[in-house]
């Protein structure tokens, strides 16, 4: 049966020790009132991967990093590698957020890159992908997230396509407010599921855990959750307040 995933993505929030502090009650709040069946994930920037990996029950939590170097180690000054990100304790990796495709041109040649070396290190990518609104309202939203897992985890042979997971972000929900209504995220969420079962098997599709990211919240997740394709979310906003995360943790 597929996982059941929260993760977090606090984004370029909080201090070391600010972030440390919500993760501490994050973890104290999981433990002690946290839906038991839930992979959760505490998506935290750098600077912050190995001081959360040490303040949290690592049988509990898991700690993903945001992005990570296209190349394996050497001369490429500002750049943090998976082997790194592995050292800190972090297990899981973000990748293609529709933030790094859009301001840090992080194209599909980039994010194979990226994808094979997380991979290899045996840390589990969660692949972000979804549209921005003019596509939407174009009505085309369906053929450019296609197109976005045909360029990158498409290429993964059966194996790797199974160790990942997948986030469906559209672009017009993300910190708008705007939730994708419960019908437009389950739509995507078998259309993407469809297109795995097309190209690799139906039991391939059956074991993968695709997520829904967007303005979900306290007050949606439950509705949202409640759908045969919705493996979870992946949280912004909400993942900063450790209350607001812990319910929507509890949101099955
Ligand atoms: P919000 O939950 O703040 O809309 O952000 C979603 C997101 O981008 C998570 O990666």
């Amino acid at each position: 049966m597929r996982k059941k995933i929260v993760a977090g993505n606090w984004k370029c929030n909080t201090t070391v020790k600010e972030g440390v502090e919500l993760a501490k009650s994050v973890n104290e709040l999981v433990l002690t009132r946290g839906a038991k069946d839930v992979v959760v994930v505490l998506g935290t920037p750098f600077t912050h991967l190995n001081s959360v990996a040490e303040s949290v029950d690592r049988n509990r939590i898991q700690i993903a990093s945001q992005n990570c170097a296209a190349e394996s180690k050497g001369a490429f000054t500002g750049e943090v590698s998976v082997s790194m990100i592995q050292s800190t304790g972090a297990n899981y990796v973000i990748l293609g957020h529709s933030e790094r495709r859009e301001y840090y041109n992080e194209t599909s040649e980039i994010l194979n890159k990226k994808l094979a070396l997380i991979l290899e290190q045996g840390l589990i990518p969660i692949y972000c992908c979804g549209e921005a609104l003019t596509i939407r309202e174009a009505g085309t939203q369906n053929e450019f997230v296609k197109q976005q897992l045909d360029e990158t985890i498409f290429y993964l042979t059966e194996e790797q396509l199974l160790k990942i997971v997948i986030a469906y972000e559209p672009i017009w929900a993300i910190g708008t407010g705007k939730t994708a209504t419960t019908q437009q995220a389950q739509d995507m969420l078998a259309y993407i599921r469809g297109l795995i079962a097309a190209k690799y098997s139906k039991s391939v599709a059956e074991e993968i855990s695709i997520l829904y990211g967007g303005s979900c919240s306290a007050s949606n997740a439950n509705e949202l959750f409640s759908q045969p394709d919705i493996d979870g979310g992946l949280i912004g906003g909400a993942s900063l307040k450790a209350e607001d995360f812990l319910s929507i943790i509890n949101g099955y």
